[in-house]
């Protein structure tokens, strides 16, 4: 179980997100949704340990991560998946899971990265080429699999969907519900709402850093307008 509580974070004098609580339990998918600017890549990277945190806390397993940088995090079961996705495109597929792997041992790695390859068969095929000539699912792909060889007991991933093709941002999340049945939490931060509610078990939503709503996501699923509604804007989903 992933505990968020209290936790206020940002940049120097930036205040990014204020006072936030939310729970990721094992085995479930929480989806991070909101506007622009609201504050949801500064939670997952201060989850990470690359945003500082001001107050409150962030613990992992009951165990709290104050004072553990990103790589105890890794070490500690915290996977990320950044946006932008940052893969090492001049690395090959190979080499990008390798990277990925530098908290284990070279057996544990090894064994990581079949697990990896089964849930993600594209990657085997082109486990040779070249990162940075993949396509675009292919890169989150790339992306998910190089968190997943740490073997993190919980992943964060920030913007899954972002540019994809409908059926490969299925695949992804398919994937994602695959790890779930192994135990394996996931905070998702989406901008497809009706996406994220198919697969979520629960939602969070924040707005200009504070956090606007948490519920189940069975609550607000037949309502893919829900974030629009809670921002108090109209939104004209005619033939979306
Ligand atoms: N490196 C930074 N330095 C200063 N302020 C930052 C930095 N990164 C983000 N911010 C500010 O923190 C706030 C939250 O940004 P954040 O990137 O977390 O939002 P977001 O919800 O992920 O937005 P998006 O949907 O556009 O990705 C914004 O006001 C942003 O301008
Ligand atoms: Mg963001």
């Amino acid at each position: 179980m992933l505990d968020v509580t209290n936790m206020s974070c940002g940049y120097g004098a930036v205040l990014a997100v204020d006072d936030v609580t939310f729970q990721v339990p094992d085995g479930q998918m929480v989806a991070l949704l909101g506007p622009n600017g609201a504050g949801k890549t500064s939670t997952v990277m201060a989850i990470a340990g690359h945003v500082e945190m001001f107050s409150g806390s962030i613990a992992l397993g009951g165990r709290d991560l104050a004072g553990t940088g990103p790589a105890g995090r890794t070490r500690a079961g915290i996977g990320l998946v950044p946006e932008g996705r940052r893969i090492f495109g001049d690395l090959t597929v190979a080499e990008n899971l390798l990277v990925g792997s530098y908290t284990r041992s070279r057996a544990e790695a090894r064994d990581a990265e079949a697990d990896a390859l089964a849930l993600f068969p594209r990657l085997r095929e082109r486990y040779d080429q070249r990162a940075g000539s993949l396509s675009g699912g292919e890169q989150q792909m790339l992306a998910m699999a190089r968190a997943l060889v740490s073997r993190p007991s919980t992943l964060l991933v920030d913007e899954l969907s972002l540019g994809l093709m409908p059926a490969v941002v299925h695949q992804c999340f398919e994937a994602l519900a695959a790890l779930k049945e192994r135990g394996v939490s996931c905070l998702v931060v989406e901008q497809n709402t009706e996406v994220a509610l198919r697969y979520a078990d629960w939602v969070c939503v924040l707005a200009a850093s504070k956090l606007i709503h948490s519920g189940p996501a069975a609550e607000v699923r037949g309502n893919p307008g829900f974030v629009e509604t809670l921002l108090g804007l109209s939104v004209d989903r005619a033939g979306a």
